[in-house]
């Protein structure tokens, strides 16, 4: 009894403000801890896609501002169970492969995710040449069905943004569609989807023309 009295008397608010602190501490110290979670994974990917996931085209790794949290969540779990980037002429895909491996759970995944989602994000640099944006916005019409009118995805058709994204990015990724590097292991549903539209573009030069007017989304 004696020891409980003494117990109950140290914390019957002798010091209100002590009591306070120690409850700011507490709670600070959990948000804390919520959302560092995120930002420290997302250390291991500032490397390749800049710790303003703005991406870094000497990596050829491509911008992450501007993508949801859902969309993220999809290709890393694509990546680490090897459905997206595991083809042997997937050069780019191939050096993202192993990063995936580095967030051991689903939880890691979302916590990265969300924080990058939370990211701003601004245009980035064109760098193609000989894009015609006029025959590209007849391209698009198909296009808009999934990804928007104004470009900026759909997440229940799991569409992505195509806002603020390099346009060398964005060939690459047609080409792997309709070469089937990408979009073509059985459980790639969502990469089925989009698989088709990339056939729609008869050769590059379609491919050039419809980035070109995607571009002009961003502005
Ligand atoms: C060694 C460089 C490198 C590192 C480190 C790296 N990535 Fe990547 N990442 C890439 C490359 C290159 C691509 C493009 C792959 C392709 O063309 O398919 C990519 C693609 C992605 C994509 C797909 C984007 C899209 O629009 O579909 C996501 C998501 C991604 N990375 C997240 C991460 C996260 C999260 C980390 C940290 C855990 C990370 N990356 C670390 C190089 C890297
Ligand atoms: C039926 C819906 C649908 C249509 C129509 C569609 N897409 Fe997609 N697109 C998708 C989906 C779903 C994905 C994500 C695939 C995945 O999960 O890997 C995607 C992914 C992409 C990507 C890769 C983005 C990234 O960050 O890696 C590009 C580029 C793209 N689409 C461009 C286009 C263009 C250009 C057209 C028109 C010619 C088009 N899409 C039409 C559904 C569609």
């Amino acid at each position: 009894m004696k020891s409980s009295r003494s117990l109950a008397e140290s914390v019957s608010l002798k010091s209100p403000i002590c009591v306070l602190s120690l409850i700011v501490a507490v709670l600070s110290g959990s948000l804390v801890r919520a959302d560092t979670r995120g930002e420290q994974l997302y250390r291991n990917c500032t490397i390749c896609h800049n710790p303003d996931a703005q991406g870094i085209p000497l990596q050829k790794a491509p911008a992450l501002s501007g993508l949801s949290e859902k969309y993220i969540l999809e290709q890393l779990k694509k990546y680490k169970s090897g459905i997206r980037g595991k083809h042997p002429d997937d050069v780019a895909g191939l050096r993202m492969l192993p990063m995936a491996q580095t967030l051991a759970s689903e939880e890691d995944m979302k916590a990265v995710a969300s924080h990058i989602a939370e990211l701003p994000s601004t245009s980035v640099e064109s760098s193609l040449e000989g894009g015609n944006a006029t025959n590209g916005q007849a391209l698009y019409a198909v296009c808009q069905a999934c990804h928007g009118p104004d470009g900026k995805g759909n997440d229940l058709l799991n569409a992505p943004s195509l806002l603020n994204q390099y346009d060398w990015y964005q060939l690459t990724q047609l080409k792997n569609f309709k070469s089937g590097i990408r979009g073509t292991n059985p459980q790639d549903i969502t990469g089925a989807q989009m698989r088709p539209m990339s056939m729609i573009l008869a050769d590059e030069q379609a491919m050039k023309d419809v980035i070109a007017y995607i571009q002009t989304l961003s502005k």
